[in-house]
């Protein structure tokens, strides 16, 4: 994710080394395109809006993911995911990416059928060994019930996307807990040998090395969240999603 205050040099080193360079959360560019493009990487913009794919072909994206509000994390627009994706699929030429609630076969197979290119899935991860989310929050998402997770301004400290907008999906419990959390601290993260404090309402989801509160931390979450039955490896997470897609 690189946000509006993105680093070119980053920009830059990212697309020597990777085959695609994903940016979410500012307007698309041209130049940010055609900068990852001579440093050999394909571009790829997730969107929230018709609008936003179109401006992002237009730049020169040679991929683009389609966000509906169903979404875990930083939630860019406004619709669900299936009517915005019919819309998307008419409006530009690139392959086009669903993403938004997507934690099952079953919701991979109708979004291809819709017609998406393929789908770029995120909480069904969260709960993977492989996963650096701390191990109460890959609890957490594996006991959460469909209808647990909330669309909030509530995890807006120290994020740099929400200077143009706080709103994410989080598990509704971790907004309950942050709001009657006592204290402008929740925890700490230990990295690079020190130790830095969370403050309340950070945006920065609870990975392994953090302790603490973790219930009343971002728990980034989609509304597929019911669908997440175990903490598994991830290799039997999409042997399992592509087990369900018509042969
Ligand atoms: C824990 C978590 C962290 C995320 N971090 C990023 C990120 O750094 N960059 C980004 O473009 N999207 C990020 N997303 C959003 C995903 O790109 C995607 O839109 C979302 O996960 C799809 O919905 P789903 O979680 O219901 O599968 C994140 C999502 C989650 C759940």
């Amino acid at each position: 994710m690189l946000t509006a205050d993105v680093d070119e040099d980053v920009v830059a080193a990212a697309a020597e080394r990777v085959r695609l360079v994903d940016f979410f959360w500012l307007d698309p560019r041209p130049d940010l395109v055609e900068l990852a493009h001579r440093g050999g990487a394909l571009v790829g913009w997730q969107v929230g809006s018709v609008e936003e794919a179109r401006a992002a072909t237009d730049a020169g994206s040679d991929v683009v993911t389609v966000q509906g509000t169903e979404a875990g994390g930083h939630v860019r627009g406004s619709r669900p995911l299936r009517p915005l994706l019919a819309e998307v699929l008419a409006a530009v030429d690139v392959p086009v990416l669903a993403a938004g609630g997507i934690a099952s076969g079953p919701a991979l197979a109708a979004v291809l059928a819709d017609g998406a290119d393929g789908a770029r899935i995120g909480t069904l991860f969260v709960a993977t060994e492989e996963s650096a989310a701390h191990p109460d929050y890959k609890r957490a998402v594996v006991d959460a019930s469909s209808g647990s997770t909330v669309v909030t301004g509530a995890f807006a400290t120290e994020c740099p996307l929400c200077a143009t907008s706080p709103r994410a999906r989080v598990l509704r419990a971790a907004v309950d807990r942050v709001a009657s959390f006592d204290g402008d601290v929740v925890g700490t993260l230990t990295i690079a040998g020190g130790e830095l404090p969370l403050p309340r309402g950070a945006g920065m989801p609870p990975v392994a090395a953090v302790s603490g509160s973790v219930d009343a931390m971002a728990l980034y979450a989609g509304e597929g969240v019911g669908s997440v039955t175990g903490v598994r490896p991830a290799r039997e997470v999409v042997a399992d999603l592509a087990a369900a897609l018509p042969r």
